[in-house]
């Protein structure tokens, strides 16, 4: 076994091309390699038989856990009748057909298609051509410029690494792209202006998009894409009224919005989608992870009945749609999405991310919230994140180069529990398996307050 491990740690450093990591660190072996061997409930096992209580559910995305022997069963048995047919001109299998049928049954009111592909950042890279499809069908072809928020995460790709408003995903890949626009992100606890309450920190926001539509001419902007609540940016809930008041923006312009529900689709929140718990009325909807808590990579793109109409307009004129992945709608995914709908069900699964995720994040509150590093404690549903400051009164940031969050999340690993450092801030992020039990949540809360009590009596 030894020999095994040190062959795998040399292949890692070898030939592994790994994402979002410190390229020369790792290759010469300054950062540890973790190699997962098992998973079971919330726990993952890595090959040294070090057990970790995963608060993160991998990329919050292993939502009903590990070890899910019904989906497992799922993906198994459609291997082996079917492991693949394409859903070109026509085509699908009982299991796209059937899925696709369980998203609308589950998604707000007015969405009416899936398309689907395998990552939340191919789904996006759908709804940008869409939007454009739509807006050229619609006669409006210099409406094209889609309007995202500075913190949102949408993906990596190019147009989709471009919505993205964080610096790390630009850095010298020449991104962002046009035509692609940052306005003002609703983080509360960052607003500039400390004076503002929620709804008037809201309402600048809000003013602030009006004012962009505004400057670039309301006939060139055709959408704006927001995740319900801030994930990767920082997991920050938006501030009360935020989403009715950027929806009275849209409306005023004739621009879409796409909710991008990869993070908070199929029960994060506490409810299915997470537009249902903002209000939000959406003209598409980006999901992935929890459609299949990752047991297989699927993803999709919903699209209401108002931009269907529009759509089958432009194949009347145009022909077939010129857009489509090979392994869009691939049965062995769309196997593992149904089992994986199925459970969320028979678990009660969403109604357990609602209930445990307010034990949760009041606990949590109640542990660390005190301290005098703690500048925030704030969440929705099972999505939790602590962010440190240097002085509370003052609202001073920590120098980033302390690496605060870090090491916080290292300190929590040692004490067993996986955190998420999220990558702009010393913010220490938790979305754990939605079948969290009060006393999983317990253990986290507990390491947590250990793992920042000892990493500010070490500063
Ligand atoms: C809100 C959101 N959108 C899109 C993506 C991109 O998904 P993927 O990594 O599957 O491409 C992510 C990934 O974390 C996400 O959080």
């Amino acid at each position: 076994m030894l020999d095994k491990r040190n062959e795998l740690n040399a292949w890692d450093r070898d030939h592994f091309f790994h994402p979002s990591t410190h390229m020369g660190m790792h290759a010469r072996g300054e950062t540890p390699t973790r190699v997962i061997g098992g998973g079971e409930g919330v726990y993952i096992t890595d090959i040294n038989g070090k057990k970790s209580l995963d608060a993160f559910a991998g990329l919050y995305c292993v939502n009903v856990g590990y070890g899910r022997q019904k989906i497992a069963d799922a993906i198994a048995a459609q291997a082996k009748n079917l492991a693949y047919y394409h859903a070109y001109v026509g085509h699908g299998t009982e299991a796209s057909i059937t899925l696709s049928k369980m998203i609308i049954d589950r998604a707000p009111e007015g969405m009416s298609r899936v398309y689907f592909g395998l990552s939340g950042s191919d789904a996006n890279e759908t709804n940008i051509k869409l939007i454009w499809y739509y807006n050229n069908i619609l006669g409006r072809p210099e409406k094209k410029k889609i309007i995202s928020r500075w913190r949102g995460y949408h993906g990596s790709g190019v147009m989709t690494g471009s919505l993205t408003g964080l610096e790390l995903f630009h850095k010298a890949f020449d991104l962002p792209r046009d035509p692609i626009l940052h306005t003002e992100v609703p983080y509360f606890f960052r607003r500039a202006d400390r004076s503002m309450n929620e709804e008037q920190f809201a309402q600048y926001c809000a003013d602030k998009l009006e004012e962009m539509i505004l400057a670039e001419g309301p006939e060139t902007v055709a959408a704006f894409i927001g995740e319900p609540i801030l994930g990767t940016g920082g997991i920050v809930p938006p501030p009360k009224t935020y989403w009715q008041k950027i929806q009275a923006v849209l409306d005023k312009y004739d621009v879409l919005l796409v909710a991008d529900e990869v993070v908070t689709g199929f029960g994060r929140l506490g409810t299915m989608f997470g537009s249902d718990h903002y209000g939000m009325k959406p003209d598409l909807i980006t999901i992935a992870k929890g459609l299949t808590s990752a047991y297989a990579p699927l993803s999709g793109s919903i699209v209401s009945d108002k931009m269907w109409q529009v759509l089958v307009q432009g194949s009347d004129q145009l022909g077939a749609i010129g857009h489509g992945w090979t392994y869009s709608a691939h049965p062995i995914c769309a196997a593992a999405g149904i089992a994986n709908l199925e459970l969320i069900d028979e678990l009660g699964i969403v109604e357990n991310a609602g209930s445990t995720g307010a034990y949760f994040r009041s606990e949590l509150a109640k542990a660390v919230g005190d301290h005098k590093h703690v500048g925030e404690v704030r969440g929705d549903g099972l999505m939790a994140a602590v962010e440190f400051v240097e002085d509370r009164d003052d609202r001073k940031f920590f120098d980033p180069a302390k690496k605060i969050g870090p090491q916080v999340a290292a300190a929590l690993l040692e004490r067993g529990v996986i955190g998420r450092a999220m990558p702009q801030g010393d913010i220490l992020g938790f979305a754990p398996p939605l079948c969290l039990t009060r006393d999983e949540a317990d253990i986290v809360v507990r390491a947590t307050a250990d793992a920042i009590r000892s990493v500010f009596s070490n500063l």
